[in-house]
């Protein structure tokens, strides 16, 4: 397959795109910036900016202004929303005017939910009503009006991706290490955030990837929690950190600290999601990662 994939240099894109590359297959990284041969440029939030040579038989659309490590003001909020309605509606456009793709996996997050506390969340929960929540729903209807299109063979398929772990990129990098040369885990300074009961819907950066993979290789379409089943508490996730990193980890975050740094942003750490991934397992995809301190001690082995 020939895979067009925005957002290819991030944190997912650039392990979906290196697995893609050692199997064998072709890829194109669309990018806003453009470095080398095999990058296509485009502008998200200008449609027709996006032209899809006739070659590209698969695309990945995971492109999005970062929703952690930045506070959001009303600007950025508004750049978090129409760097994924808009840039959808760029690939949808780009996607529709190739006419001849076989597949699609476009991006989504378990944000979708909302803060739900102990309840279970398979694919079959109703969306959640908070800012992060409307985004994503807005984001997965733009996604879907591919459904039914001529110009692509199946529907796509939505990753609701959990909290995506990797210790150099994304949420884990962010907790490691707040601010410039602040290490409040290694140090051992952290702890659980609040009480700690929240559910973390956390996932390896290796699943991540080969969710996503599976969704390519099979066709499957429509939304799939991309979460381990392995689901813990935030207290649980801590202590699993501070066990791999052979810290102690007993002086909590308030979330007044965090709502006082990072205002909405922080909701990312303390929303409660027991997000479930029924789907990817109904479809046959086995996470490699469903113990948090096998997951942790991984990613942060010397
Ligand atoms: N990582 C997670 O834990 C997680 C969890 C849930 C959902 N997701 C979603 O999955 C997708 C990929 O996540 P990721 O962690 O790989 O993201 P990432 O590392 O932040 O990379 C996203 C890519 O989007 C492009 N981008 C950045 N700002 C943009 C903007 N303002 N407008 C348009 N494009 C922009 C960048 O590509 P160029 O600079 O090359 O254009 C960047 O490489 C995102 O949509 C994210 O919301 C991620």
């Amino acid at each position: 397959m020939h895979v067009a994939i925005t957002g290819g240099t991030g944190l997912i894109g650039s392990h979906v795109t290196q697995a893609l590359r050692d199997r064998g297959d072709e890829v194109t990284i669309v990018s806003r910036s453009p470095d080398g041969e095999d990058t296509l440029t485009w502008d998200p939030k200008e449609p027709g900016s996006l032209i899809l040579p006739p070659s590209i038989t698969h695309v990945i659309h995971l492109a999005g202004a970062p929703m952690i490590g930045q506070r959001w003001t009303d600007d950025y909020k508004q750049e978090i929303r129409e760097s994924r309605v808009k840039g959808t509606r760029t690939v949808v456009e780009a996607i529709n005017q190739h006419g001849n793709i076989q597949h699609v996996v476009s991006a989504s997050a378990v944000g979708y939910y909302g803060d739900r506390g102990d309840e279970a969340l398979t694919e079959e929960a109703p969306p959640g009503d908070d800012f992060l929540a409307n985004v994503v729903q807005d984001w997965e209807r733009e996604a879907c009006t591919l459904e039914g299109s001529d110009a692509v063979a199946n529907d796509p398929a939505l990753l609701r991706s959990g909290v995506v772990l990797h210790p150099d990129d994304g949420a884990l990098a962010q907790m490691l290490n707040p601010f410039l040369f602040v290490k409040p885990f290694h140090w051992g300074l952290g702890g659980r955030v609040g009480d700690g009961q929240q559910f973390f819907p956390w996932v390896h950066i290796d699943d991540q990837t080969g969710a996503i993979l599976h969704l390519l290789d099979e066709e499957l379409s429509g939304p799939f929690n991309t979460a381990s089943p392995g689901v813990v508490r935030n207290e649980t996730f801590t202590d699993a950190l501070g066990d791999a990193l052979n810290r102690p980890t007993k002086i909590p975050v308030p979330k007044l600290a965090l709502k006082l740094l990072y205002g909405e942003a922080a909701t990312v750490m303390f929303d409660s999601q027991r997000v479930i991934p029924e789907r990817l397992k109904k479809t046959g995809y086995q996470h490699r990662y469903e113990d948090i301190y096998d997951a942790l001690n991984d990613l942060l082995a010397d």
